[in-house]
């Protein structure tokens, strides 16, 4: 048989995967947080502390959840992330309660690591953010492989970029025109871009 017989099977990779074996612990502790990796029954106090608050999404890339099987739903995400280890999204709880009071989402992108983060209101201003990024920031560093931990924050954001300057990150200039904010504007905004470095 002659012929060109063109692509038979063609395997998309679902993810890309930039770090081979570099995985994150599932339980972080500090003093008075852990982050762990989230369960799915995490799903209600997910849903009732931020995915459906206007407020909190306002900066974020997604619409507030209407229903919590759109939360299930990102959970399913976060949980597939750990499992392609492109992303390790952790749910920052009280140490003591396991109350969920917010998520912070590194990905590791060979030589750097980026991060994403949010609160429920309730727990805003008490430093837990900042808390949590400082230990995000502490384990990246402890690994020799990565050097730059990095953030982008939309240039209203102010609570963001506070949170960034109190972890010790600089702001080195602004991406025009970046990341679509959809509860703000279908048309792209301006975003700080910060980082820490080794
Ligand atoms: C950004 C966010 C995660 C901060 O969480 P947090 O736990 O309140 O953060 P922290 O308490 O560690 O620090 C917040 C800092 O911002 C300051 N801040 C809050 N609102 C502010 C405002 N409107 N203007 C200036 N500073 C502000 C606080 O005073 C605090 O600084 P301080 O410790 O010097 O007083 C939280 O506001 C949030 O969930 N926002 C919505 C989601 C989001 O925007 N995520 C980031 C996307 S890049």
């Amino acid at each position: 048989m002659s012929g060109h017989h063109g692509v038979r099977s063609f395997v998309m990779p679902t993810c890309q995967k930039y770090n081979d074996a570099m995985r994150m612990p599932e339980q972080i502790e500090t003093e008075r947080l852990v982050l762990r990796k989230p369960r799915m029954d995490d799903a209600y106090a997910i849903f009732a502390g931020w995915t459906q608050d206007t407020e909190v999404t306002r900066y974020l890339t997604w619409h507030p959840h209407q229903r919590i099987e759109q939360t299930k739903q990102f959970l399913q995400k976060c949980l597939s992330a750990w499992e392609y280890e492109t992303r390790f999204p952790y749910v920052i709880t009280l140490k003591g309660s396991d109350e969920i009071i917010g998520m912070i989402d590194p990905r590791i992108e060979g030589p750097k690591m980026g991060i994403g983060y949010g609160a429920a209101r309730a727990h805003w201003g008490k430093g837990y953010v900042a808390e949590a990024t400082r230990a995000i920031i502490e384990w990246a560093f402890l690994q020799p492989s990565i050097y730059r931990v990095y953030a982008t924050t939309d240039v209203e954001n102010l609570a963001s970029r506070r949170v960034l300057e109190k972890v010790g990150m600089q702001c080195e200039g602004i991406l025009r025109k970046c990341i679509i904010h959809p509860n703000i504007s279908d048309v792209p905004r301006d975003s700080y871009i910060y980082a820490i470095v080794k």
